[in-house]
């Protein structure tokens, strides 16, 4: 496959600094308490990672691999769990960290199979919103980095069959 030309659509520095904005909120937000950050690879691993230099109370973290994507580019609206968290959430405050919500459908599955673990509190932060493909109501982030348009972006984590999640900007293949 011939390299794909990609546009920077978010630049590697309004990238970081929006995640430093999303630090400080979750620093007010969480202060006096300890947080645990729930990485959903594999595409939130580099905005977990960001993120978490820059957060002053107390961090813990775990990793949950699913996909829907596979290696298309778009949804198929099964989610395929690869790997189970390592420990249990009870009593904890929780971060579901992930790297843009499109159909929504990950995170929906995701929020209602950890709340059966009875957290302390369980809240999601997102670098990406994607709302255009989401009935409303249907899952909502507590922490947005930016609300995008509906193109098929790469970068930061994010993928097109594998490639350019380590952009260091959030790109769209032209
Ligand atoms: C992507 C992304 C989210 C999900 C969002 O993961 O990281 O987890 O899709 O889409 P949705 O809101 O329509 O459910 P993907 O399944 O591509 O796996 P990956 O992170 O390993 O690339």
């Amino acid at each position: 496959m011939s390299e794909q030309k990609i546009k920077v659509m978010i630049s590697k520095e309004e990238v970081t600094d929006k995640i430093i904005q999303m630090a400080e909120v979750l620093n007010k937000e969480y202060k006096g308490k300890s947080l645990h950050l729930i990485c959903i690879l594999k595409g939130s691993v580099f905005f977990m990672c960001e993120l978490a230099k820059y957060l002053d109370v107390p961090v813990t973290v775990d990793f949950m691999q699913v996909s829907s994507y596979g290696d298309g580019m778009v949804s198929s609206g099964m989610i395929k769990v690869k790997l189970e968290l390592s420990e249990s959430l009870e009593g904890k405050d929780v971060l579901i960290v992930e790297d843009i919500i499109d159909t929504g459908r990950t995170l929906r599955y995701l929020r209602d199979k950890f709340a059966e673990q009875n957290p302390a509190s369980l809240k999601i932060c997102t670098l990406l919103d994607k709302p255009t493909n989401r009935q409303q109501g249907f899952i909502e982030a507590d922490y947005t980095g930016f609300v995008i348009e509906d193109k098929f972006v790469v970068g930061y984590g994010l993928d097109c069959a594998q490639k350019y999640r380590n952009l260091p900007y959030i790109g769209v293949i032209e």
